[in-house]
């Protein structure tokens, strides 16, 4: 598929999607989601590819939502079918088998404020803006965000960004625990690559069951919690990766994982 929305740069074992838009502030229409859903893909099965970074085109936006225009005269049916394809591709992303980044490098509202959540980690510039306004489009959040704003935050905090439509800047973000580190904008795509970089390292296998066991794990109680995590544990003794992390440490030398 070629992208007319999205640009996928390989560099070594990263890959960076750039939404890219920047005329509508890198708005979503289903397009566009379509065209994500097929680089994720395609990025899934890419064993070179150990980390995936999500950043938007510009200074201005990562994403300033669904595209409004896009969704003006939609009908309830319309609604619904854009909602469940935002909702499946932001779930791909979740359930994406590498490690995720946000370099949130400017609006990430509505749309743009839940794909940086469906993002294991989120790294913002100093003119991030987040925020959920649907309601003052006579909308709810619809890609996930009465869902994963809850977990992320709290009921409490949640429920008032949804209800006032506030928008944040990156520093309260970044308080109430939406984004991990706020950084000067102009060294936000390298601190995403230095992060990524010190993932990079580590066994991908484990990477990955890291990754669901927290992800499942989330949605159960303690118990099935520590049962997933102690198969996943167990899973890991399969891999050659966990024969050559041991060594390299018994043999005190750096491990070299082949995600095997
Ligand atoms: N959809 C479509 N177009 C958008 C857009 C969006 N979400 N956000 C911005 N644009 C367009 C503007 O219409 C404008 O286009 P023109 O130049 O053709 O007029 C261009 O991008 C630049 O935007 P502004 O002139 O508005 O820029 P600004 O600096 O004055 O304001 C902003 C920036 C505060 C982000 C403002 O653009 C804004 O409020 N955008 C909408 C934010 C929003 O409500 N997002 C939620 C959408 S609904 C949603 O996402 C539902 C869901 O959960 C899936």
């Amino acid at each position: 598929m070629t992208y007319k929305n999205i640009l996928l740069d390989k560099e070594e074992n990263l890959a960076v999607i750039t939404i890219n838009r920047p005329q509508v502030l890198n708005a979503l229409n289903a397009e566009l989601l379509h065209e994500l859903e097929d680089a994720i893909e395609n990025l899934a099965t890419d064993s070179r590819v150990r980390v995936l970074i999500l950043t938007g085109a510009g200074d201005k936006a990562f994403v300033a939502g669904a595209d409004i225009a896009y969704m003006q005269n939609m009908t309830v049916s319309e609604g619904k079918e854009f909602g469940l394809l935002g909702q499946r591709v932001f779930k791909m992303i979740e359930d994406f088998p590498k490690p995720t980044i946000a370099a949130v490098n400017g609006y990430a509202l509505g749309g743009g404020c839940e794909l940086a959540m469906v993002c294991d980690i989120r790294v913002a510039s100093d003119n991030a803006k987040f925020g959920q306004p649907e309601v003052s489009l006579g909308i709810i959040p619809g890609f996930g965000g009465t869902q994963r704003l809850v977990r992320l935050v709290g009921p409490g905090k949640a429920k008032e960004l949804i209800y006032t439509g506030e928008i944040i800047d990156a520093q309260t973000a970044f308080q109430i625990g939406l984004v991990n580190h706020v950084v000067k904008q102009d060294e936000l795509l390298s601190f995403a690559k230095e992060l990524a970089k010190r993932i990079v390292g580590n066994a991908p296998l484990a990477l990955r069951y890291a990754k669901e066991a927290i992800n499942n794990g989330m949605e159960m109680d303690l118990e099935r919690g520590l049962m997933l995590e102690a198969n996943l544990f167990g899973v890991c003794f399969s891999s050659l990766d966990q024969k050559e992390g041991m060594k390299a440490f018994l043999e005190r030398r750096k491990p070299s994982f082949q995600g095997k």
